[in-house]
């Protein structure tokens, strides 16, 4: 089969999502070259039109909508490029909702992730970047997390992250010393939040955001009343949950660090990707009030069910081996959202598309 061209690319898989978007900018934005893959259940590929704008692009990014779960069109597209890399975003990510509908989940994440595996063995890939994430950690009262802290997931959700880097970590170990050898990073994201600082870019959660800062953002720009802060009876400064929260630039930025270190033969290697410091739910509502210029209207409700204290990593193995170090401030996350939610009320919907 003679492949498209001989140019190599990364394959990004739920590459139109909030994270995969931001990331494929900052690909192209490092000479990197660029296949999307995503089935659009949770984003929109204008997304991917965003990047061009941004970037001036007289050309398409190169996009499929495949789902992960069709292994035959999976397979197809790895004989048509010549993937050196993949970075697999695709996944469904609803904590809450994977308790509901743990199969879905399960099927989805799970599934999908092997088909893929499967399709980059049978075609000799062997470079991955993988999505994990904090909830990974088993929670541990006042302790920052470190790469090699106690694991254990109390969701389905978490449980997906957790045993998909128990498969990589086994495949990856059968091609340990042989000329196929595999090239494993594990990025355990904290809270990603904010936006790309043109405005043109962000997290397009829909109407009912399940996260802080969109709904925060929400209320901002007057699309949802207050906001509900779930608990003030928490082992903090305020009582409120703390949270390690990393701006999705910095975020994206971590991945091009993963394939440069991929590129060097890194083995497996696993970092946390966040910031180090925690903010409360309080601290966050009150930064994001300065960037808008405005009051931000909030309640105390109770505590959400699995929520902790607060989750901080330790990001010194990033520093140290990533050279990765966070850029942005908390200041830039709530004016680069303020920014975005202001410019996209309502996120990537088309009625919106005209005026950007
Ligand atoms: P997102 O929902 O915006 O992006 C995920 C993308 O995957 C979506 O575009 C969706 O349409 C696509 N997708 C889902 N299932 C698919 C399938 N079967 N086939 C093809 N495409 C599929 O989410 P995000 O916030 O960008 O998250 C990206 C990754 O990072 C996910 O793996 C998520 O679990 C992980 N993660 C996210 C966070 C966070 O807070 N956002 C934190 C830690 C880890
Ligand atoms: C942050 C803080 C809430 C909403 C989740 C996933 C985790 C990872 C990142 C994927 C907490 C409080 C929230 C609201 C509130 N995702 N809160 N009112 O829970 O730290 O992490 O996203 O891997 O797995 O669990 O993020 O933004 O939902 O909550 O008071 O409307 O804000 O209680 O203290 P969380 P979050």
């Amino acid at each position: 089969m003679v492949k498209q061209s001989e140019q190599s690319y990364v394959l990004v898989t739920g590459g139109t999502g909030y994270i995969g978007s931001h990331t494929v900018l900052s690909l192209l934005e490092n000479g990197y070259m660029v296949v999307v893959v995503d089935n659009l259940v949770n984003s929109e590929v204008e997304s991917l039109r965003r990047v061009e704008k941004i970037l001036g692009l007289d050309w398409e990014i190169p996009f499929y909508n495949i789902d992960l779960l069709e292994y035959e069109k999976l397979d197809a597209l790895f004989k048509k490029y010549n993937f050196h890399h993949v970075i697999h975003f695709a996944a469904l990510k609803a904590v809450g909702e994977s308790v509901e509908i743990p199969l879905r989940y399960y099927e989805n994440n799970f599934c999908g992730t092997l088909n893929l595996l499967k399709a980059m063995q049978a075609n000799m890939v062997n470079n991955i970047v993988f999505s994990s994430s904090a909830t990974v950690y088993k929670y541990i009262d006042g302790s920052r997390f470190k790469e090699d802290s106690p694991l254990g997931c109390t969701s389905p959700y978490g449980r997906t992250k957790l045993f998909m880097e128990s498969v990589i970590t086994d495949l990856y170990q059968t091609t340990v010393g042989t000329e196929s050898e595999m090239n494993v990073v594990f990025l355990r994201y904290f809270n990603p939040v904010g936006a790309h600082p043109s405005g043109l870019m962000g997290e397009d959660p829909g109407q009912l955001p399940n996260n802080l800062m969109p709904y925060v953002a929400k209320v901002a720009v007057g699309k949802l009343d207050k906001v509900h802060v779930f608990g003030s009876d928490y082992d903090t400064r305020d009582g409120t949950g703390v949270r390690d929260y990393i701006h999705i630039m910095d975020l994206a930025r971590a991945h091009v660090y993963s394939l440069d270190k991929i590129k060097q033969g890194c083995g497996l290697r696993i970092y946390n990707i966040g910031s180090g410091c925690g903010y409360s739910v309080l601290e966050m509502i009150k930064a994001m009030e300065n960037a808008c210029g405005h009051k931000i209207p909030f309640v105390v409700d109770k505590r959400r069910a699995g929520d902790v204290d607060t989750i901080v990593c330790d990001p010194s193995l990033a520093e140290a081996d990533l050279k990765f170090t966070v850029q942005y401030t908390l200041d830039d996350i709530c004016k680069d959202l303020w920014r975005w939610q202001q410019l996209n009320p309502d996120g990537y919907s088309k009625e919106n598309r005209d005026h950007v």
